[in-house]
């Protein structure tokens, strides 16, 4: 595939004006998935997805809310204006550092182990909680990304909701939400499981006041996968919703969590060819990004479609190539099926200098960034109404040293 523009903006401008490799996300279409789920009467975005403050900012300001998983992300909610009470702490564990910072903002806090109930309570004591619940079944992309199920550590387990119950009841906690999230996947007869899940539970729950059916609403990645009927599937929540009210006798507010849905499609990460060579029957194309820019083909075999903008005229001709990364590290190859086998992909010839744009990046990219081989993270640049602006600038020379000593006596 040829591709010259991301949200009208040319890929040869960006790559002169930002350098590569740059991430650059298309304000529009964020927008365009957060109006998708406007049946929801809450939309929480799961940032860890892409956590930049100025698509948390955006986000903020189209009535989104937010939930955090460290420290670090609750700081990133409070500099982008959300007020604690928007912010949602979801984790299996309290890090010091994250429930001093709860403890200080009175945030709320959604609980995966029955550790974090009792310490929650103990610096807390009469406030409310929400508790995440494992149901004992998950659904994942990947196996990595299954989060249900006794082979993963998140959430409490369903059949511990007695423990729950009596822990609360020592710190005088009161359990006011229920939240399942059980991995990715649009499989609605599954989803109607998790639907039945949740009811079975709140009806345990005395003081329950909402719930949330986590995120994992899926991306077409591939040219074949079908993206998802969000009318049905918010049709599919809003029945569980009305089943459950039904059933409690008083209102239930439903929150959803999406973190790939909101920002995968808008984001691109733009590379230049610095190589094009020939390793018996493979020709691969080596790229100025590598798995320290995105992480998901090797953590997850992930596919992600690839355009090419010439730098000079369109090639008439294509090739099969592996698309490899700038790494010194042979699994560093962004054509990799699942288990690290090497794939190609049919592309228009390409030369060095050429660009090559790795599409539907902007979900667990720029934010699974690292700087292995000491490289910089790169630019994140956002494009607004035609105009690109830079909203995270390159790490320096400077940034990646910054914090190492030599003591005096080596
Ligand atoms: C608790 C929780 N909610 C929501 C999400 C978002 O998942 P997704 O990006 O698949 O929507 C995650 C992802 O790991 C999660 O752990």
């Amino acid at each position: 595939m040829l591709q010259t523009h991301i949200g009208g903006v040319e890929i040869k401008a960006l790559a002169r004006d930002f350098g590569t490799p740059v991430f650059v996300y298309d304000r529009a279409i964020i927008e365009q998935r957060i109006a998708d789920l406007k049946g929801f009467p809450v939309i929480r975005f799961a940032q860890k997805a892409c956590s930049n403050i100025a698509i948390l900012s955006l986000m903020r300001k189209r009535g989104v809310v937010v939930d955090a998983v460290s420290a670090g992300e609750i700081h990133r909610a409070l500099k982008a204006g959300f007020k604690p009470d928007d912010v949602v702490y979801t984790a299996d564990i309290f890090d010091r550092a994250s429930l001093e910072l709860i403890v200080e903002h009175r945030m709320p806090v959604n609980c995966g182990s029955l550790d974090m109930i009792a310490q929650y309570g103990e610096r807390c004591p009469g406030r409310e909680i929400t508790l995440r619940i494992n149901p004992g079944f998950g659904h994942g992309h990947s196996q990595k990304t299954n989060t249900g199920g006794e082979g993963s550590k998140h959430g409490i387990w369903h059949e511990l909701i007695d423990e729950c119950l009596a822990a609360a009841k020592k710190y005088s906690l009161k359990v006011t939400g229920l939240h399942l999230h059980i991995g990715s996947g649009s499989d609605f007869e599954h989803l109607a499981q998790v639907g039945n899940a949740l009811i079975k539970i709140a009806s345990r729950l005395p003081d329950l006041t909402h719930i949330s059916g986590g995120g994992g609403l899926p991306t077409p990645y591939r040219p074949a996968d079908k993206p998802l009927d969000i009318g049905a599937f918010t049709k599919l929540w809003l029945d569980t919703q009305a089943r459950m009210e039904k059933q409690l006798g008083r209102k239930i507010k439903l929150e959803v969590e999406p973190g790939r849905y909101l920002v995968a499609e808008a984001g691109n990460l733009i590379t230049e060819v610095r190589a094009v060579k020939k390793q018996g029957t493979y020709t691969y194309a080596l790229l100025d990004a590598g798995f320290n820019n995105l992480a998901r083909p090797v953590m997850y075999g992930s596919y992600h479609p690839i355009s090419v903008c010439p730098q000079g005229a369109a090639p008439s001709e294509t090739q099969d190539v592996v698309v490899g990364g700038r790494l010194c590290e042979s699994g560093d190859i962004f054509t990799q099926a699942e288990g690290g086998y090497v794939e190609t992909r049919k592309l228009p010839k390409m030369q060095v200098g050429d660009l090559l744009t790795l599409h539907c990046a902007g979900a667990y990219g720029f934010v699974m960034g690292s700087n292995y081989n000491t490289m910089p993270l790169a630019p994140e640049v956002l494009v607004s109404n035609g105009k690109p602006i830079l909203i995270r600038e390159r790490q320096t020379a400077e940034d990646l040293l910054r914090g190492e000593h030599i003591p005096a006596d080596l």
